[in-house]
């Protein structure tokens, strides 16, 4: 489940339905699919993930115009990772929105909305978030700098990150609240 926490306003909201009212409020999507746990091991093949969540992902496709889906893995083993990691870390918008559903690890967007203070999201297996084309946001990894998730698209060219070079990024820290970070 989700964590949202609004650091100006030095608060944490950890209710779904909160979290779901609250960022619909600064036009972000969140949902979660899979209430009682994941339908697939968070170890299955692209094409298990993607059969799994066939339905959500036709439906997402229809109501969002995306054209195609993909699973994306990022584990400390990954090449380059640090590197691949510099480009969303900072503040940046798309051309197209960035729809993410997590089925392993967590990351944590940053998104900063026109009107209002930067809310940070740590995301998990089983939520979905859509931060709309043009929003401002940043992502990081958490602890565990892992994360495998569902990804669609409008037009996969359209992906590129515009930087904002406001280096707003740099007043929040890149943490997680979860389990994850507290082990640490
Ligand atoms: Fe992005």
């Amino acid at each position: 489940m989700a964590t949202l926490s609004i650091p100006e306003e030095d608060t944490k909201i950890t209710d779904p339905r909160e979290i779901t009212d609250y960022l619909a409020g600064i036009g972000i999507d969140y949902e979660r699919w899979d209430a009682d746990g994941l339908r697939v091991g968070e170890d299955a093949s692209e094409e298990e993930i993607l059969e799994a969540y066939s339905a959500e992902i036709e439906q997402l496709k229809e109501s969002g115009g995306y054209v195609t889906a993909d699973v994306i893995n990022v584990s400390p083993e990954t090449p380059g990772l640090d590197q691949m990691l510099a480009k969303f870390n900072k503040e940046h918008w798309h051309d197209e929105d960035e729809v993410r559903y997590i089925v392993k690890g967590h990351g944590l967007f940053h998104i900063a909305p026109e009107d209002g203070p930067v809310a940070a999201i740590e995301m998990e297996a089983g939520d979905l978030i859509r931060v709309p084309r043009g929003t401002r946001h940043w992502f990081d990894l958490c602890a565990d700098r892992t994360v495998r998730a569902i990804r669609l698209f409008q037009d996969s060219s359209g992906w590129t990150p515009h930087y904002t070079d406001s280096r707003n990024e740099e007043g929040y820290q890149a943490l997680c609240f979860s389990a994850v970070s507290s082990e640490r």
